[in-house]
């Protein structure tokens, strides 16, 4: 598998308790390298936009709610096979079900205050991460 990037988000539960550092070592110690990080307050309506896919979802108000709740760390991680690893080192989106270990089983509090977000493919990455950076702020 070659260097790939994924989008990564650090949610306001997690900022809120301080726990951003404890989180990027998990991402070094599994080989991903931060080539861009942000620390932002996001408005209701950018959360609203960045989670679209979402919209129909029952969840998709709360979620929004909750993302425009406090500061978010947005990042590029870079890696082999970054996505995948990303998702393994984040853990299942609910809390309940995450693996030990994992950023969620370790610091999640629900479903929806779960901590962390990481795109899922290719695709959405690349549409993620041009939400929250130019290319003049990737740094490899
Ligand atoms: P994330 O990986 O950021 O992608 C979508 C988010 O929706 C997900 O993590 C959860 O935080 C949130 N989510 C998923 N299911 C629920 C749910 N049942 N209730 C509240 N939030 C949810």
């Amino acid at each position: 598998m070659a260097i790939q990037r994924t989008f990564s988000i650090i949610k306001p539960d997690a900022t809120a308790r301080n726990l951003t550092g404890k989180i990027n070592a998990k991402f070094e110690e599994a080989g991903l390298r931060i080539v861009a990080q942000k620390r932002i307050h996001l408005t209701k309506a950018q959360a609203g936009v960045f989670y679209a896919v979402h919209a129909e979802r029952p969840f998709y108000d709360e979620l929004c709610e909750f993302m425009a709740s406090g500061p978010i760390v947005a990042q590029v991680l870079e890696g082999e096979d970054a996505i995948a690893t990303n998702r393994a080192v984040m853990g299942a989106t609910n809390p309940a079900d995450a693996a030990p270990g994992t950023v969620r089983a370790e610091f999640a509090q629900s479903v929806g205050e779960n901590s962390v977000h990481g795109s899922d493919a290719p695709e959405t990455a690349a549409v993620e991460i041009a939400y929250f950076f130019s290319g003049l702020e990737l740094v490899g």
